[in-house]
């Protein structure tokens, strides 16, 4: 039974009169004053749609913007090829996300939003020294990335670097792919204030392209003054969504490409909880890659979810001769619990320039992905939500953050499973709650059934399931599988494997 708290009770309701709707609406900054989440609203009314069941906030819209766009390149220390030496720092770092707007003091990787883009090749060997230069302990976990266990950054594996702290991490990366990486350790605060990079593997056979961009999109949450917005209780039934969107660290910017061609676009969603439902109209659509790489062949879309965690590879073809500009858009997607209100957004602008690029043909077969056989474990995990204080009896008028469960367990609360090194198995993930989850698991990257193609993200819509097979190989050791609305996971909708050689 799901509980029913005031953090997404209709304005209506007869709650309503109890607790006041501005409780709903204004949040309180660090001096107590209140203010403002979505900032310049002229009419000094709430922008937020009062039948709208949540406390998701509007999207502010920004005009596009000149600056750079891409990511910024990590610099490459080793001088031996084959391997790939990175260093970072996290620290804190103020970080124009709207050129002409005050700055927002963030959490970087040395001091650049996304961090910087790490870029390597099929079994190269990566090595990253991270220095911890921010007031509270960290990690960095490599998101898709097959890594042996001690490396994926869980304090299950690793005691979390201090502040002040150093570690290197050193892996081979075996998959080609658009991977990401993060904090593993108050992701929900750390990954907000904007601690996460890219970390793109290359193969040996890329499909030839006019032009390619890593595009990291994320949101966050702002007040007028550009400060990032308390984090408080009443985000974490739905998780934080911002009212600023943005992609490669900028509100709404803008990347060149010349009008015709094929344009290779790598998503990464880096948000807490923001599902992207993106468009880009007045191009044509193909979607190349998942999480794990390219598909076996081409796929047409109109549109693309992309939930939290989850990476896509998409293809723009741009109609030649063309001379406007472009903007891939994000539509409003409801995932439970009042979430689907609002605009759609604009994230960033294609600006049509120079004479017409070549005609691309794309290949009929991207890839090979060889299904994984027969599963011999079946697990069922069902996701779960309660409003906390529940089992006390008076649920509805409880301020507590509502806790999250798989099987029941709110973690760490529970057991680890248990798998055995080279097994398949088949899971059902079972989602029990009226929202959506974005579920991910470490270590290993699984299929979907029906379907070919490797991911690590999937989404498994309100009160349906997904069944994903995985072969649990190479790595040994704790293994991690959350939902990737981060608010969720470090409430509890978490789990571990403990993967042991037979
Ligand atoms: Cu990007 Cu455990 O997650
Ligand atoms: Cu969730």
């Amino acid at each position: 039974m799901v509980g029913h708290g005031r953090y997404w009770m209709p304005c209506a309701a007869a709650l309503a009169g109890v607790l006041g709707c501005g409780q709903r609406h204004s949040h309180h900054g660090a001096g107590g004053e209140p203010m403002d989440i979505d900032g310049a609203d002229a009419q000094g009314g709430h922008v937020m749609d009062h039948d709208a069941m949540s406390m998701v906030p509007e999207v502010r819209a920004v005009p596009a913007q000149e600056g750079p766009f891409a990511t910024a390149l990590a610099e490459d220390r080793a001088l031996e090829p084959g391997i790939v030496e990175v260093h970072l720092v996290a620290r804190e770092a103020d970080v124009a996300l709207v050129p002409g707007a005050p700055a927002t003091r963030l959490w970087t990787y040395n001091g650049v939003l996304p961090g910087p883009r790490i870029e390597a090749r099929v079994g190269d060997t990566v090595r990253v020294v991270l220095e911890n230069a921010l007031p509270e302990p960290t990690t960095i976990h490599w998101h898709g990335l097959r890594v042996p266990a001690e490396m994926d950054g869980v304090v299950a594996m690793q005691r979390p670097l201090p502040p002040g702290g150093r570690f290197t991490y050193e892996f081979v990366v075996p998959d080609a792919g658009t991977f990401w990486y993060h904090p593993h350790l108050r992701s929900d605060e750390q990954v907000e204030r904007g601690l996460y990079g890219a970390l793109v593997v290359r193969g040996a056979e890329e499909p030839a392209v006019t032009s390619e961009a890593v595009v990291v999109l994320d949101d966050v949450l702002v007040d007028d003054q550009g400060r990032l917005a308390p984090f408080e209780d009443d985000q974490v039934m739905v998780g934080r969504q911002g009212n600023l969107v943005i992609a490669n660290g900028r509100a709404h910017p803008i990347a060149e490409v010349a009008p015709g061609g094929a344009h290779r676009f790598r998503f990464i969603n880096a948000s807490n909880a923001r599902y992207f439902d993106l468009a880009l109209p007045g191009a044509r659509l193909v979607q190349i890659g998942t999480d794990g790489g390219l598909l076996e062949s081409p796929h047409p879309i109109d549109r693309l979810l992309l939930v939290p965690g989850e990476r896509a590879d998409v293809l723009a073809f741009i109609p030649p001769g063309a001379t406007d500009s472009l903007t891939w858009e994000t539509r409003p997607y409801d995932r439970g619990h009042g979430t689907g209100g609002g605009p759609t957004a604009a994230i960033f602008d294609l600006r049509l320039t120079g004479p017409s690029a070549a005609a691309v043909a794309l290949p009929d077969r991207l890839a090979t992905v060889v299904p994984l056989p027969e599963p011999t474990t079946l697990r069922t995990l069902v996701l779960e939500e309660s409003q906390g204080g529940g089992h006390s009896g008076h649920a509805s008028f409880d301020d507590s953050p509502p806790v999250f469960s798989i099987n029941g367990k709110v973690f760490p609360e529970g057991e680890a499973l248990s798998g055995v090194l080279g097994d398949v198995e088949q899971w059902t993930v079972e989602n029990a709650t009226p929202m959506d989850h974005p579920f991910h698991l470490h270590g290993f990257r699984f299929q979907l059934e029906g379907e070919r193609a490797w991911r690590d993200t999937i989404n498994v819509r309100a009160g349906t399931s997904a069944v994903v097979r995985v072969r649990l190989e190479d790595h040994p050791g704790t293994w991690m599988f959350h939902c990737h609305i981060l608010e969720h996971a470090e409430h509890g909708m978490m789990g571990h494997i403990e993967v042991r050689e037979r």
